[in-house]
C-alpha cells in the first residue's frame, strides 16, 4: 500500500514515516489473512490485527496528528480532523466486530467494510499527511519518534500475550477451537491494554 516507495527496514535510519508505512502494509496483509481464513487461523489473525491497529492508531493520534496540525501546507486542522474522524469510525466498527467475534453473523461483511475504510484512511495519510512530515520536520525528530513508537509496541504485545487464556495442565499452549478460548474477549482486552500502554510510553519519551 505505501505509495512513496520509502524503505521500511527497521534500523537507526528508520524514521516514524518509514515505520507507519510498514505498519500500513502489515495491516493490509493481516486483513487479507483474516478475510481469507477460517477457524483458529482467522481468530489469531484477527487478534493480531486488533493489536496492531490499536498500537498504530494510538501512535498516530498521540504523535503524528498533533504534529501535522502545526505544519504549513498540509491542510492543517481540517485535514487532521478528517483523519481523526476516520479513525473514530473505524474504531467503532472494530469494537462491534470484537464484540461479536469472528464466528458472528455479519463478520464477513463487517471485516471487508472495515478493511476498505482503514485502507482508504491509510492512503489519505500517505498522500496528505506523511509528505508534510517529511518536508517540514527535522529528520532527527522523525527518527526519535520512530524509537518512541517502537518502544510502545515492544512492551505491548508481551503484556497481552501473557494474559492469553491457557488450558489447565498445558502451560504455554494456545487453546484450540474446543477449549474455552474467548477470542473476542482477548481481542477486546488487548485493544484496551495496548492503547493504554502505547500512550504511556509515547508520552514518557516525548
Ligand atoms: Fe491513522
Ligand atoms: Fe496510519
Amino acid at each position: 500500500m505505501p505509495e512513496t516507495g520509502t524503505p521500511t527496514t527497521p534500523g537507526p535510519e528508520e524514521d516514524v514515516v518509514d515505520l507507519l508505512l510498514a505498519q500500513h502494509a502489515q495491516i493490509e496483509q493481516l486483513f487479507l489473512l483474516v478475510i481469507g481464513s477460517t477457524g483458529d487461523t482467522r481468530r489469531d489473525a484477527f487478534d493480531d490485527l486488533v493489536k496492531l491497529l490499536a498500537a498504530h492508531e494510538t501512535a498516530e493520534e498521540e504523535v503524528v496528528h498533533p504534529l501535522a496540525r502545526t505544519l504549513p501546507g498540509g491542510g492543517g486542522d481540517a485535514m487532521v480532523d478528517d483523519r481523526l474522524d476516520e479513525e473514530r469510525q473505524a474504531k467503532e466498527t472494530l469494537q462491534t466486530l470484537i464484540k461479536g467475534g469472528v464466528d458472528a453473523d455479519g463478520f464477513d461483511t463487517g471485516i471487508i467494510l472495515l478493511r476498505d475504510a482503514v485502507l482508504t484512511h491509510a492512503r489519505y495519510e500517505e498522500r496528505y499527511e506523511f509528505p508534510q512530515l517529511r518536508q517540514h520536520v527535522p529528520v532527527g525528530r522523525l527518527r526519535s519518534l520512530a524509537t518512541a513508537v517502537r518502544a510502545a509496541e515492544a512492551s505491548a504485545p508481551t503484556r497481552a500475550a501473557s494474559q492469553r487464556p491457557v488450558r489447565e495442565g498445558q502451560p504455554g499452549r494456545r487453546p484450540g477451537a474446543g477449549g474455552h478460548r474467548p477470542g473476542t474477549r482477548r481481542g477486546a482486552q488487548a485493544f484496551g491494554e495496548l492503547t493504554g500502554i502505547s500512550r504511556a510510553v509515547i508520552r514518557a519519551s516525548a
